[in-house]
């Protein structure tokens, strides 16, 4: 059974638009959008989803806050994932001291023809909302998905690790810690082409930390901070 969402906790969508969360009964229309969405896109820059991956989520994995018209047509979603895979956790690349509960931001979908307009970030505003206070929330994107990794920068994620999941394709690791609140330190800054996957590993191996985007073409500016738990 579905459930429409209290908007009072997400935010406030363009009009003509509203939150409704998705539930196994949407299987057909959340699969179809992210069909639409991927469609030419190959796996190096997004992750093609199963529908068995899609059900799973659906029936308990996570939540799944959609995006709808007025007329119910569903036209972007994101996945917000309690149970996760031993393999998925980062905290052992954070050195955090603290072992906080996970979540994970992972993945989401915008048909086309509705791309551009900031839903994305307003799913990830979203998955922050719904996600249990405490819980230290995740994710990861390709250096060849720019709509993706700066909308997760701009939402308060920063880029702390690098990985080869899938199989071997290369993939940011973003957190939501705070940074440190230290002047001097964060004025020193370094900014990396986002398809230079040497320089990143580099930066992020010698403690630089992933903080925003930065001009054209797709750049990832970096800050040598220390990063609370
Ligand atoms: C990635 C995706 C969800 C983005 O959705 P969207 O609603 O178009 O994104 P937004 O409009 O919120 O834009 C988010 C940011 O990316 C930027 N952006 C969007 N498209 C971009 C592009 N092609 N190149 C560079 N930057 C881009 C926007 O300017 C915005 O940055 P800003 O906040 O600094 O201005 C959508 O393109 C999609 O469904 N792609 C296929 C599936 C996918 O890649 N999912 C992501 C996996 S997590």
């Amino acid at each position: 059974m579905t459930q429409v969402l209290h908007s009072h906790r997400l935010p406030a969508l363009p009009a003509g638009l509203a939150w409704r969360m998705q539930g196994p009964a949407d299987l057909g229309q959340v699969e179809s959008v992210h069909r639409r969405a991927v469609e030419g896109v190959p796996p190096v820059v997004v992750k093609h989803f199963t529908r068995a991956f899609l059900h799973g989520f659906l029936a308990g994995r996570g939540v799944v806050p959609g995006i709808e018209t007025s007329g119910g047509e569903l036209v972007g979603f994101g996945l917000l994932q309690h149970d996760l895979l031993p393999d998925d956790d980062p905290r052992p690349h954070l050195g955090l001291s603290q072992r906080p509960p996970l979540a994970k931001l992972a993945g989401a979908a915008v048909l086309p023809e509705k791309q551009g307009e900031g839903l994305q970030r307003l799913l990830i505003r979203a998955r922050i909302a719904l996600a249990e206070p405490g819980k230290l929330l995740f994710s990861t994107a390709s250096p060849v998905n720019p709509a993706s990794w700066k909308s997760l920068l701009s939402e308060g994620f920063l880029i702390r690790h690098f990985e080869y999941p899938y199989g071997g394709l290369p993939r940011f690791v973003l957190v939501r810690l705070p940074l440190a609140d230290n002047a001097d330190i964060a004025l020193e800054y370094q900014d990396i082409a986002s398809e230079d996957i040497p320089a990143h590993e580099r930066a992020l191996r010698d403690g630089w930390v992933g903080v925003a985007s930065s001009g054209r073409p797709a750049l990832v500016r970096y800050q040598r901070a220390r990063v609370t738990p």
